[in-house]
């Protein structure tokens, strides 16, 4: 990888009177003003059933965006026969007109689609614009062209021939033989194109199961790719309940691997389901996933606190810590906590909660009513426990759109089931810890929950940050020194984690992309 020649896209500002905020005003009233029909489309033919399903704003829960339908076992049974017989054929295409069609694909996105992909997000995932223009652009368009790149330059790599006019060794990278089921989240629409085009792009062929939540931002991505000229049966573009896609999909003996992103239990489940089959497969399935966090920052009396204070601020509440990255536990010395917990209460009191069409808003709803009920769950957990105390918010409201005010809670215990479970929303818990504890409280960090995805420490103190180094190793697939939790790049932080929180393939790195390659070695003996 010598001559990077890939750059990230660069991120739009949407200033007040910018062209790129008019046409993408243009793009919501658009989206806003309809309800858009969304099929199921197998080998390029929709399908409606009658299990009908709609998607909703967020921010106003009473406002319909998307109509779809779930694909019943049969329908993905048959998403599975036309996968099957699509990847040989798909496969034979040379890998040059692959990476034409995903450049293509990127170009679509970065120009003509933008806002058609960051409106679809707003309204759909009540994402702000600029974590719109975040993900749906930015990530977006760098998933598809660096794993475009990195299997260019993967390709590139020829094993040794020792003396070529007797024998010539090459390896080829072929798709696995099967197929591949994509389940997709909605907290970010590019992870969808990430985990279902990506195995595409290496000769695959996909269902792919879109979150209920994200169902308009990701069929905007499946459109572009068809135009872009991915053809037919390559990508099937299924939406369905989860249970029956999940027993369909294992019970298959074609199931070639599982790219996905969602909970524990959903992937445990898979898992085992996949277990319980294994006599009947064909290949070994591959098995990738990406399921959550109790990400930390950690302070260090030597820590700059205005920094301490802005990053926190940021990891915990953009996009209403709905980013698998978010930070919500944080331990602090006691000696600076008077003055960081002033100031994240003077940051989080102007932060402003709203539509996401207004943009001054900081943040806006969290997804759905579920999402809603579990976080305000715990909001009443420290209301009642008498270790919590909540410093900040505690407020909330789903009578329009499903809101819950950025939370602030201070704990004497930091076991406490609000610092060790993934809550996946506005509430961040502080932990002050004895400075004559500090090794204690770092092991505790890592020690008492099974995730470890990303994590922070803050501090100048080189001792310090190198022992975070050794103590934090397993703590965070990815860590961060003196910088916030969230907000990792494709191409600079390839992200996973390790442990409970996923099998830590690294999207947006060098590798991801051969995960979904079975390569074939070949002797040629003259
Ligand atoms: N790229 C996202 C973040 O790190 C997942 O916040």
């Amino acid at each position: 990888l010598e001559d990077f020649s890939v750059v990230n896209e660069p991120i739009l500002g949407y200033g007040k009177s910018s062209p790129e905020r008019k046409a993408l005003q243009q793009a919501l009233q658009a989206t806003a003003a309809r309800c858009e029909e969304v099929p199921i489309v197998i080998g390029g033919k929709e399908f409606k059933t009658s299990k009908v399903v709609h998607q909703v704003m967020p921010h106003n829960h009473q406002h319909k965006l998307a109509q779809f339908y779930y694909a019943d076992a049969k329908l993905i049974k048959q998403a599975i026969k036309t996968a099957v017989e699509t990847q040989p054929k798909w496969d034979r295409v040379p890998l040059s007109e692959r990476l034409k069609i995903w450049e293509r694909a990127a170009d679509l996105m970065a120009t003509k689609y933008r806002q058609e992909l960051n409106a679809a997000t707003m309204l759909g995932q009540s994402k702000t614009a600029i974590q719109a223009e975040i993900d749906s652009a930015a990530e977006l368009i760098d998933f598809i062209r660096l794993n475009a790149y990195f299997l260019k330059e993967c390709a590139k790599y020829q094993p040794i021939s020792e003396d070529i006019k007797v024998t010539k060794n090459s390896l080829r990278y072929r798709g696995i033989d099967g197929f591949i089921a994509a389940v997709s989240p909605f907290n970010f629409t590019a992870i969808g194109g990430n985990l279902s085009y990506t195995p595409a792009l290496m000769g695959n062929a996909v269902l792919w199961k879109p979150s209920d939540t994200a169902l308009l931002s990701n069929w905007r991505i499946f459109n572009i790719m068809r135009e872009a000229g991915v053809p037919d049966g390559v990508v099937n573009f299924v939406p369905a309940d989860g249970p029956v896609f999940g027993d369909t999909i294992t019970a298959s003996p074609h199931l070639a691997g599982i790219n996905f992103t969602g909970s524990v239990p959903t992937f445990n489940r898979l898992w085992k389901q996949v277990g319980n089959n294994i006599d009947n497969y064909v290949n070994f399935p591959r098995l990738i996933g990406e399921c959550g966090g109790k990400n930390f920052h950690f302070v260090h009396k030597s820590a700059d606190v205005e920094s301490v204070i802005t990053s926190t601020i940021r990891s915990a509440f953009e996009y209403c810590g709905q980013k698998c990255s978010a930070c919500s536990r944080m331990y602090v010395p006691e000696s600076l906590w008077p003055e960081i917990k002033a100031g994240l209460q003077r940051e989080a009191a102007k932060l402003k909660i709203g539509d996401v069409q207004d943009f001054s808003s900081f943040t806006s709803a969290v997804i759905d009513d579920k999402a809603f009920k579990r976080i305000t769950g715990y909001i009443e957990h420290a209301k009642n426990s008498p270790n919590l105390e909540i410093i900040a918010g505690g407020t909330y409201s789903d009578s329009k759109g499903y809101y819950i005010n950025p939370t602030i809670v201070e704990t004497k215990d930091p076991k406490d089931r609000i610092m060790t479970e993934e809550i996946f929303g506005p509430v961040l818990t502080v932990y002050p810890y004895k400075e004559a504890d500090l090794s204690k409280t770092m092991n505790l960090v890592h020690t008492s929950t099974k995730f470890a995805l990303t994590g922070a420490v803050f501090g100048q103190d080189e001792e310090f940050i190198n022992c975070a180094l050794e103590e934090f190793k397993m703590a965070a697939g990815n860590f961060y020194i003196n910088d916030k939790s969230t907000g990792s790049v494709v191409g600079q932080q390839p992200f996973g984690g390790g442990r409970m929180s996923g099998t830590n393939d690294k999207a947006g790195g060098p590798h991801y992309i051969l995960r979904w390659s079975s390569p074939q070695s070949i002797k040629e003996t003259f």
